[in-house]
Protein backbone atom coordinates (compact mmCIF):
# COMPACT_ATOMS: atom_id res chain seq x y z
CA UNK A 1 0.00 0.00 0.00
CA UNK A 2 1.04 3.58 -1.02
CA UNK A 3 0.43 6.04 1.36
CA UNK A 4 0.10 9.56 -0.02
CA UNK A 5 0.74 11.79 2.37
CA UNK A 6 -0.64 15.55 2.54
CA UNK A 7 1.35 17.63 5.20
CA UNK A 8 0.25 20.26 7.39
CA UNK A 9 2.82 23.43 7.78
CA UNK A 10 4.53 23.43 10.88
CA UNK A 11 2.50 26.88 11.78
CA UNK A 12 -0.71 25.28 11.00
CA UNK A 13 -0.39 22.39 13.42
CA UNK A 14 -2.72 22.34 16.36
CA UNK A 15 -1.07 23.30 19.77
CA UNK A 16 -1.20 20.25 22.09
CA UNK A 17 -3.21 19.65 25.36
CA UNK A 18 -1.80 21.43 28.08
CA UNK A 19 -2.63 19.28 31.23
CA UNK A 20 -2.73 15.15 30.17
CA UNK A 21 -4.12 14.83 33.53
CA UNK A 22 -7.50 16.51 32.29
CA UNK A 23 -7.75 14.63 29.01
CA UNK A 24 -11.02 12.67 29.66
CA UNK A 25 -11.60 10.41 27.06
CA UNK A 26 -12.29 11.47 23.47
CA UNK A 27 -11.98 14.89 23.84
CA UNK A 28 -9.39 15.98 21.56
CA UNK A 29 -8.03 15.18 18.00
CA UNK A 30 -4.98 15.40 16.45
CA UNK A 31 -4.00 16.72 13.38
CA UNK A 32 -3.91 14.35 11.01
CA UNK A 33 -6.47 11.02 9.85
CA UNK A 34 -5.91 8.49 7.18
CA UNK A 35 -8.57 7.28 4.99
CA UNK A 36 -8.82 4.99 2.16
CA UNK A 37 -11.90 4.17 -0.36
CA UNK A 38 -13.54 1.51 -1.96
CA UNK A 39 -15.29 1.59 -5.04
CA UNK A 40 -16.50 -1.12 -7.19
CA UNK A 41 -14.33 -2.61 -10.27
CA UNK A 42 -11.54 -0.79 -8.52
CA UNK A 43 -11.09 -2.32 -4.96
CA UNK A 44 -9.49 -0.51 -2.25
CA UNK A 45 -7.89 2.67 -3.41
CA UNK A 46 -6.74 6.27 -2.33
CA UNK A 47 -4.71 5.91 0.99
CA UNK A 48 -4.06 8.89 1.93
CA UNK A 49 -2.98 10.94 5.41
CA UNK A 50 -4.14 14.19 5.14
CA UNK A 51 -5.35 16.60 7.65
CA UNK A 52 -8.67 15.81 10.04
CA UNK A 53 -11.14 17.14 8.48
CA UNK A 54 -15.18 17.04 7.90
CA UNK A 55 -16.18 14.77 5.30
CA UNK A 56 -18.12 15.47 2.41
CA UNK A 57 -20.98 12.68 2.32
CA UNK A 58 -23.96 12.06 -0.34
CA UNK A 59 -27.05 12.66 1.55
CA UNK A 60 -28.37 9.12 0.33
CA UNK A 61 -25.33 7.28 1.61
CA UNK A 62 -25.85 3.75 3.15
CA UNK A 63 -24.91 4.70 6.43
CA UNK A 64 -26.93 7.92 7.06
CA UNK A 65 -29.90 5.26 6.59
CA UNK A 66 -29.25 1.98 6.96
CA UNK A 67 -26.23 2.26 9.53
CA UNK A 68 -23.90 0.02 7.90
CA UNK A 69 -21.12 1.20 10.30
CA UNK A 70 -18.56 -0.62 12.07
CA UNK A 71 -15.44 0.44 14.54
CA UNK A 72 -12.65 -0.56 15.91
CA UNK A 73 -10.49 0.75 19.37
CA UNK A 74 -7.27 0.29 20.27
CA UNK A 75 -4.14 2.45 22.29
CA UNK A 76 -1.07 3.52 21.82
CA UNK A 77 1.37 3.39 24.75
CA UNK A 78 4.54 4.97 25.40
CA UNK A 79 7.20 2.82 27.58
CA UNK A 80 9.85 4.09 29.19
CA UNK A 81 12.83 3.71 27.07
CA UNK A 82 10.07 5.62 24.26
CA UNK A 83 8.86 2.86 22.17
CA UNK A 84 5.91 3.27 20.65
CA UNK A 85 3.73 0.15 21.42
CA UNK A 86 0.41 -1.66 20.53
CA UNK A 87 -1.16 -3.88 22.61
CA UNK A 88 -2.46 -6.91 19.76
CA UNK A 89 -3.57 -4.90 16.97
CA UNK A 90 -3.80 -7.34 14.69
CA UNK A 91 -7.06 -8.76 17.28
CA UNK A 92 -8.27 -5.52 16.39
CA UNK A 93 -7.78 -6.06 12.38
CA UNK A 94 -8.86 -9.11 12.89
CA UNK A 95 -12.26 -8.50 14.79
CA UNK A 96 -13.32 -5.66 12.19
CA UNK A 97 -12.81 -8.47 9.63
CA UNK A 98 -15.32 -10.50 10.83
CA UNK A 99 -17.62 -7.56 12.09
CA UNK A 100 -17.57 -6.36 8.47
CA UNK A 101 -18.61 -9.96 7.14
CA UNK A 102 -21.52 -9.66 9.82
CA UNK A 103 -22.68 -6.19 8.30
CA UNK A 104 -22.28 -7.21 5.03
CA UNK A 105 -19.79 -5.09 4.26
CA UNK A 106 -16.39 -4.54 2.14
CA UNK A 107 -13.90 -5.67 4.96
CA UNK A 108 -10.90 -4.01 5.02
CA UNK A 109 -7.67 -5.98 4.48
CA UNK A 110 -6.17 -7.05 7.58
CA UNK A 111 -2.69 -6.03 6.73
CA UNK A 112 -3.95 -2.47 5.29
CA UNK A 113 -5.67 -2.16 8.96
CA UNK A 114 -1.79 -2.74 10.53
CA UNK A 115 0.38 -0.43 8.09
CA UNK A 116 -2.42 2.51 8.40
CA UNK A 117 -2.77 2.58 11.90
CA UNK A 118 1.15 2.03 12.35
CA UNK A 119 1.75 4.60 9.57
CA UNK A 120 -0.32 7.62 11.11
CA UNK A 121 0.33 6.66 14.85
CA UNK A 122 3.91 7.27 14.02
CA UNK A 123 3.28 10.49 12.33
CA UNK A 124 1.25 11.62 15.15
CA UNK A 125 3.56 10.46 17.94
CA UNK A 126 4.23 13.91 19.57
CA UNK A 127 0.14 13.32 20.51
CA UNK A 128 1.22 10.52 22.61
CA UNK A 129 0.36 11.28 25.85
CA UNK A 130 3.25 10.07 28.51
CA UNK A 131 1.30 10.72 31.87
CA UNK A 132 0.69 7.47 33.70
CA UNK A 133 -2.85 5.93 32.90
CA UNK A 134 -2.95 8.11 29.76
CA UNK A 135 -2.23 6.86 25.76
CA UNK A 136 -3.40 7.73 22.52
CA UNK A 137 -6.70 6.05 21.73
CA UNK A 138 -7.40 4.86 17.84
CA UNK A 139 -10.71 4.77 16.03
CA UNK A 140 -10.60 2.63 12.79
CA UNK A 141 -13.90 3.02 11.38
CA UNK A 142 -15.70 1.71 8.07
CA UNK A 143 -18.49 3.43 6.62
CA UNK A 144 -21.11 2.37 3.47
CA UNK A 145 -20.75 5.35 0.88
CA UNK A 146 -23.22 4.82 -2.08
CA UNK A 147 -25.80 7.05 -3.31
CA UNK A 148 -29.75 4.86 -3.52
CA UNK A 149 -32.25 4.61 -1.20
CA UNK A 150 -33.50 1.18 -0.24
CA UNK A 151 -32.45 -1.33 1.81
CA UNK A 152 -29.33 -3.04 0.38
CA UNK A 153 -25.35 -3.20 1.39
CA UNK A 154 -23.42 -0.43 -0.04
CA UNK A 155 -21.70 -0.69 -3.13
CA UNK A 156 -18.45 2.14 -2.27
CA UNK A 157 -16.65 2.23 1.27
CA UNK A 158 -14.68 4.60 3.42
CA UNK A 159 -12.22 3.47 5.95
CA UNK A 160 -10.79 5.78 7.92
CA UNK A 161 -8.68 6.06 11.35
CA UNK A 162 -8.59 9.49 14.09
CA UNK A 163 -6.50 9.46 16.85
CA UNK A 164 -7.39 11.03 20.09
CA UNK A 165 -4.84 11.66 23.36
CA UNK A 166 -6.76 10.02 26.39
CA UNK A 167 -6.89 9.77 30.09
CA UNK A 168 -9.23 7.91 31.99
CA UNK A 169 -12.42 6.08 30.48
CA UNK A 170 -14.63 6.75 33.55
CA UNK A 171 -14.61 10.38 35.83
CA UNK A 172 -13.73 7.71 38.47
CA UNK A 173 -10.17 6.47 37.30
CA UNK A 174 -8.92 3.60 38.71
CA UNK A 175 -12.18 3.29 41.77
CA UNK A 176 -15.17 1.52 41.79
CA UNK A 177 -18.04 2.23 39.56
CA UNK A 178 -21.58 2.11 40.03
CA UNK A 179 -23.53 -0.41 37.59
CA UNK A 180 -27.50 -0.24 36.91
CA UNK A 181 -28.57 -3.96 35.98
CA UNK A 182 -30.89 -3.24 33.26
CA UNK A 183 -33.64 -6.13 32.96
CA UNK A 184 -36.10 -3.76 30.58
CA UNK A 185 -34.46 -2.61 27.55
CA UNK A 186 -31.82 -4.68 25.81
CA UNK A 187 -28.90 -4.25 23.75
CA UNK A 188 -28.61 -6.89 21.19
CA UNK A 189 -29.77 -10.99 21.13
CA UNK A 190 -28.61 -13.98 19.94
CA UNK A 191 -28.98 -14.09 16.33
CA UNK A 192 -28.69 -10.07 16.34
CA UNK A 193 -25.27 -7.89 15.49
CA UNK A 194 -23.86 -8.03 19.32
CA UNK A 195 -21.35 -9.62 18.82
CA UNK A 196 -20.18 -7.09 16.10
CA UNK A 197 -19.06 -4.01 16.54
CA UNK A 198 -21.24 -1.58 14.57
CA UNK A 199 -22.98 1.75 15.63
CA UNK A 200 -26.31 0.43 15.60
CA UNK A 201 -25.33 -1.50 19.10
CA UNK A 202 -24.36 1.74 20.87
CA UNK A 203 -27.54 3.76 19.87
CA UNK A 204 -29.89 1.06 20.96
CA UNK A 205 -27.76 1.61 23.93
CA UNK A 206 -28.41 5.10 24.75
CA UNK A 207 -32.12 5.41 26.36
CA UNK A 208 -30.92 2.97 28.98
CA UNK A 209 -27.42 4.51 30.02
CA UNK A 210 -29.14 7.92 29.97
CA UNK A 211 -31.83 6.84 32.35
CA UNK A 212 -28.97 4.73 34.31
CA UNK A 213 -26.81 8.29 34.46
CA UNK A 214 -30.10 10.45 35.38
CA UNK A 215 -30.16 8.36 38.49
CA UNK A 216 -26.29 8.68 39.40
CA UNK A 217 -24.86 5.58 38.09
CA UNK A 218 -21.79 4.77 35.76
CA UNK A 219 -22.91 2.63 33.54
CA UNK A 220 -25.44 -0.38 32.94
CA UNK A 221 -25.01 -3.99 33.02
CA UNK A 222 -27.11 -5.81 30.65
CA UNK A 223 -29.16 -8.92 30.83
CA UNK A 224 -29.52 -11.12 27.98
CA UNK A 225 -32.81 -10.21 25.59
CA UNK A 226 -34.17 -13.57 26.17
CA UNK A 227 -34.94 -14.37 29.61
CA UNK A 228 -33.70 -11.27 30.91
CA UNK A 229 -31.91 -13.43 33.23
CA UNK A 230 -27.83 -13.25 32.36
CA UNK A 231 -25.06 -11.43 32.56
CA UNK A 232 -24.04 -10.33 29.46
CA UNK A 233 -21.67 -7.36 29.44
CA UNK A 234 -21.22 -3.52 29.99
CA UNK A 235 -21.54 -0.56 27.16
CA UNK A 236 -18.34 -0.52 26.60
CA UNK A 237 -16.60 -3.36 28.67
CA UNK A 238 -16.93 -7.41 29.41
CA UNK A 239 -17.73 -8.44 32.65
CA UNK A 240 -15.79 -10.97 35.10
CA UNK A 241 -16.75 -11.91 38.48
CA UNK A 242 -14.32 -12.99 41.16
CA UNK A 243 -14.72 -15.64 43.68
CA UNK A 244 -12.25 -16.18 45.61
CA UNK A 245 -9.19 -17.78 43.23
CA UNK A 246 -11.84 -18.09 40.68
CA UNK A 247 -13.05 -15.85 37.80
CA UNK A 248 -16.40 -15.97 35.77
CA UNK A 249 -16.91 -14.27 32.63
CA UNK A 250 -20.04 -15.05 30.32
CA UNK A 251 -19.23 -16.96 27.42
CA UNK A 252 -19.10 -15.50 23.98
CA UNK A 253 -22.90 -16.24 23.24
CA UNK A 254 -22.74 -14.40 19.79
CA UNK A 255 -24.60 -10.92 21.68
CA UNK A 256 -21.79 -10.27 23.43
CA UNK A 257 -18.65 -8.26 21.79
CA UNK A 258 -15.39 -10.51 22.01
CA UNK A 259 -13.33 -8.31 24.26
CA UNK A 260 -9.91 -8.29 23.49
CA UNK A 261 -9.13 -7.03 27.08
CA UNK A 262 -11.27 -9.82 28.10
CA UNK A 263 -9.21 -12.54 25.98
CA UNK A 264 -5.99 -11.34 27.49
CA UNK A 265 -7.42 -11.01 31.06
CA UNK A 266 -8.66 -14.96 30.61
CA UNK A 267 -5.01 -15.53 29.64
CA UNK A 268 -3.06 -13.80 32.19
CA UNK A 269 -5.43 -14.67 34.92
CA UNK A 270 -4.64 -18.30 34.13
CA UNK A 271 -1.18 -17.96 34.02
CA UNK A 272 -1.45 -16.39 37.90
CA UNK A 273 -2.99 -19.52 39.02
CA UNK A 274 -6.77 -18.55 38.82
CA UNK A 275 -9.09 -21.05 37.45
CA UNK A 276 -11.61 -19.10 34.75
CA UNK A 277 -14.93 -20.24 33.59
CA UNK A 278 -16.10 -19.03 30.61
CA UNK A 279 -20.12 -19.77 31.47
CA UNK A 280 -23.81 -18.32 31.56
CA UNK A 281 -23.77 -16.55 34.83
CA UNK A 282 -27.27 -15.83 36.15
CA UNK A 283 -27.88 -12.32 38.12
CA UNK A 284 -29.36 -14.34 40.63
CA UNK A 285 -25.85 -16.23 41.03
CA UNK A 286 -24.30 -12.61 41.94
CA UNK A 287 -26.98 -11.75 43.80
CA UNK A 288 -26.71 -14.35 46.01
CA UNK A 289 -22.88 -14.55 45.47
CA UNK A 290 -23.26 -11.24 47.06
CA UNK A 291 -25.09 -11.52 49.81
CA UNK A 292 -23.27 -14.80 50.64
CA UNK A 293 -20.13 -13.37 50.69
CA UNK A 294 -18.63 -15.95 47.83
CA UNK A 295 -18.30 -13.04 45.14
CA UNK A 296 -15.56 -11.33 46.18
CA UNK A 297 -15.12 -8.74 43.11
CA UNK A 298 -16.44 -7.57 40.41
CA UNK A 299 -14.69 -5.93 37.16
CA UNK A 300 -15.45 -5.00 33.69
CA UNK A 301 -12.53 -5.22 31.25
CA UNK A 302 -11.78 -3.40 27.61
CA UNK A 303 -9.43 -1.04 25.99
CA UNK A 304 -10.81 2.15 26.90
CA UNK A 305 -11.71 1.26 30.59
CA UNK A 306 -8.78 -1.11 30.81
CA UNK A 307 -10.14 -2.93 34.15
CA UNK A 308 -12.25 -1.23 36.03
CA UNK A 309 -13.31 -2.42 39.85
CA UNK A 310 -16.90 -2.50 40.20
CA UNK A 311 -18.16 -0.98 43.11
CA UNK A 312 -22.16 -1.54 42.95
CA UNK A 313 -24.91 -3.33 40.78
CA UNK A 314 -28.28 -1.64 41.47
CA UNK A 315 -31.02 -4.39 40.38
CA UNK A 316 -34.63 -4.14 41.11
CA UNK A 317 -34.66 -1.51 43.24
CA UNK A 318 -31.75 -2.96 45.83
CA UNK A 319 -28.03 -1.52 45.57
CA UNK A 320 -25.59 -4.57 46.25
CA UNK A 321 -22.30 -3.67 47.40
CA UNK A 322 -19.15 -5.17 46.20
CA UNK A 323 -16.26 -6.01 48.36
CA UNK A 324 -17.80 -2.78 50.54
CA UNK A 325 -17.22 -0.55 47.31
CA UNK A 326 -13.38 -0.92 47.51
CA UNK A 327 -10.70 -2.11 45.18
CA UNK A 328 -10.26 -5.21 45.43
CA UNK A 329 -6.66 -7.53 45.43
CA UNK A 330 -7.90 -9.78 42.40
CA UNK A 331 -8.97 -6.35 40.40
CA UNK A 332 -5.73 -4.60 41.41
CA UNK A 333 -3.41 -7.69 41.09
CA UNK A 334 -4.94 -7.99 37.30
CA UNK A 335 -5.26 -4.53 36.56
CA UNK A 336 -1.23 -3.51 37.64
CA UNK A 337 0.31 -6.61 35.66
CA UNK A 338 -1.86 -5.96 32.24
CA UNK A 339 -1.28 -2.38 32.53
CA UNK A 340 2.44 -2.61 32.83
CA UNK A 341 2.43 -5.41 30.31
CA UNK A 342 0.45 -2.57 27.88
CA UNK A 343 3.15 0.01 28.79
CA UNK A 344 6.24 -1.98 28.39
CA UNK A 345 7.14 -1.79 31.95
CA UNK A 346 7.24 -5.59 32.31
CA UNK A 347 7.95 -8.43 30.80
CA UNK A 348 5.57 -9.54 27.68
CA UNK A 349 5.26 -13.44 28.15
CA UNK A 350 2.54 -13.69 25.79
CA UNK A 351 4.21 -11.43 22.55
CA UNK A 352 0.97 -9.07 23.15
CA UNK A 353 3.06 -5.56 22.75
CA UNK A 354 4.38 -4.32 19.17
CA UNK A 355 7.20 -2.24 19.12
CA UNK A 356 6.27 0.25 15.78
CA UNK A 357 8.35 3.11 16.08
CA UNK A 358 10.08 5.38 19.33
CA UNK A 359 9.43 8.90 19.80
C1 LIG B 1 -19.82 -3.45 23.97
C2 LIG B 1 -18.40 -3.66 24.31
N1 LIG B 1 -18.05 -4.72 25.04
C3 LIG B 1 -16.77 -4.98 25.36
C4 LIG B 1 -15.76 -4.14 24.95
C5 LIG B 1 -14.33 -4.48 25.29
O1 LIG B 1 -13.65 -4.89 24.14
P1 LIG B 1 -12.08 -4.69 24.02
O2 LIG B 1 -11.50 -5.32 25.20
O3 LIG B 1 -11.71 -5.37 22.75
O4 LIG B 1 -11.84 -3.23 23.99
C6 LIG B 1 -16.07 -3.00 24.21
C7 LIG B 1 -15.02 -2.07 23.80
O5 LIG B 1 -14.56 -2.09 22.73
C8 LIG B 1 -17.41 -2.76 23.86
O6 LIG B 1 -17.74 -1.69 23.13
Amino acid sequence: MQIQIEKILDNELKPLYSDPGKLGFGQVFTDYMFTMRFQPGKGWVESKIGPYTPFEINPAAVVLHYSQEIFEGLKAYVAPDGRILLFRPEQNAKRMYSSAKRMCMEPFPEEYFLESVKALVNLEKRWIPKAPGTSLYIRPTLVGLGAALGVHPASEYLFFIILSPVGAYYKEGFNPISLYVEDFYTRAVIGGVGEAKTGGNYAASLMAAAKAAEKGFTQVLWLDARENKYVEEVGSMNMFFVFGRKLVTPNLNGSILPGITRASVIQLAQSLGYQVEERPISIDEVVEGLQGGSLTEAFGSGTAAVISPVGSLYFRDKNYLVNNNQVGDVTRELYTKLVDIQYGKAADPFAWVQAIGAL
